[in-house]
């Protein structure tokens, strides 16, 4: 890929980003597609969001991805937020066209899960009540589940969540609780997944949320940790024969839904998940 005069500049603020994946994922792409794009990284002191904002619009950058901690904050400097983005309350994409701020990572977490089964009409679980959990809770119900369960250490913060979604009118039935009630509510779930931090890159040998003897064959089992590929939590699902979804798809999903709105082209996925996990060094 040669950096050109017409070379569209497309890239990722946030405070620190030197250790983001999305650089390598998003050349490989348009390295694949012969597209005349480069994705840089910008460390942006919280004091300076606004600024950086004008200047990328100024300097005709395409699109940006928003990390910690400005994906609330830079809200406030775009023209138009995307329906779901504005009820999660966070935006980690923008398209420069329109100045529209959209959230992928809740759909990165649904194409994960759905490369496995449908969402629709499923009974659902999901661990934390943090942001990760607020972004997909908000796209699990809009792709028609039928029950949301959020369990959280804190459960007043689930209960809030819990409301937030209900109020949104994409789903009738959303319930919250401590996670300690874990075992009960996989029962008859179809579908759980943890957006807690347990099990994560040094932790883990962590104890999982769930044992294999909650599980059942049919559950599909989500991990939003990417590093180990295989946390403890997935290892008890495949100790269960459930179905194993790993995080490292939702960060694939997220970058190629981003992909999508800033160049209007279908991402070479493929070519986007092998690059992610040579930088992640997973085979
Ligand atoms: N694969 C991906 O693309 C992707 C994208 C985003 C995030 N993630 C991962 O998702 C995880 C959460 O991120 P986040 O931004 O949502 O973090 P966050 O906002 O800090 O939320 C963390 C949640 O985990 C719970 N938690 C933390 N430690 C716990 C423990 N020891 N026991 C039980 N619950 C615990 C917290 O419960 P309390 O409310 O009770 O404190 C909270 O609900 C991280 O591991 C992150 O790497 C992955």
């Amino acid at each position: 890929m040669k950096i050109k005069g017409s070379t569209n500049i497309v890239g990722l603020i946030g405070h620190p980003v030197e250790h983001s994946f999305s650089p390598p994922m998003h050349n490989a792409a348009f390295k694949k597609l012969n597209m005349d794009y480069a994705y840089v990284a910008f460390d942006v002191d919280p004091s300076n969001l606004k600024t950086a904002i004008d200047g990328a619009r100024a300097l005709n950058v395409k699109g940006f991805n928003v990390t910690i901690p400005h994906k609330i904050h830079v809200m406030e400097y775009l023209d138009e937020i995307d329906e779901v983005a504005g009820l999660i309350g966070a935006v980690n994409t923008i398209d420069f066209k329109n100045m529209k701020g959209y959230n992928t990572d809740g759909i990165g977490a649904v194409k994960a899960i759905e490369e496995v089964t449908s969402i629709k009409n499923k009974n659902v679980v999901i661990a934390g009540a943090g942001g990760a959990s607020r972004a997909i809770s908000f796209y699990i119900a809009k792709y028609g589940a039928d029950k949301l369960t959020i369990l959280n250490r804190n459960v007043e913060k689930a209960q809030n969540l819990a409301n937030d979604v209900l109020n949104s009118n994409l789903i009738g039935n959303v319930a919250a609780d401590s996670i300690g009630k874990i075992s009960n509510c996989l029962n008859d779930a179809d579908i759980l997944i943890d957006t807690t931090p347990i099990g994560m890159h040094p932790n883990i040998d962590d104890e999982a949320i769930a044992k294999s003897e909650d599980m059942h064959s049919d559950l599909v089992v989500f991990d939003a940790v990417y590093n180990p590929n295989e946390t403890v939590l997935l290892k008890e699902a495949i100790k269960a024969q459930a179905k194993p979804v790993y995080g490292i798809k939702m960060l694939l999903y997220q970058g190629a839904e981003s992909f999508k709105i800033w160049t209007g082209q279908e991402p070479p996925v493929d070519e986007m998940e092998k690059a992610l996990r040579e930088t992640l060094k997973l085979q």
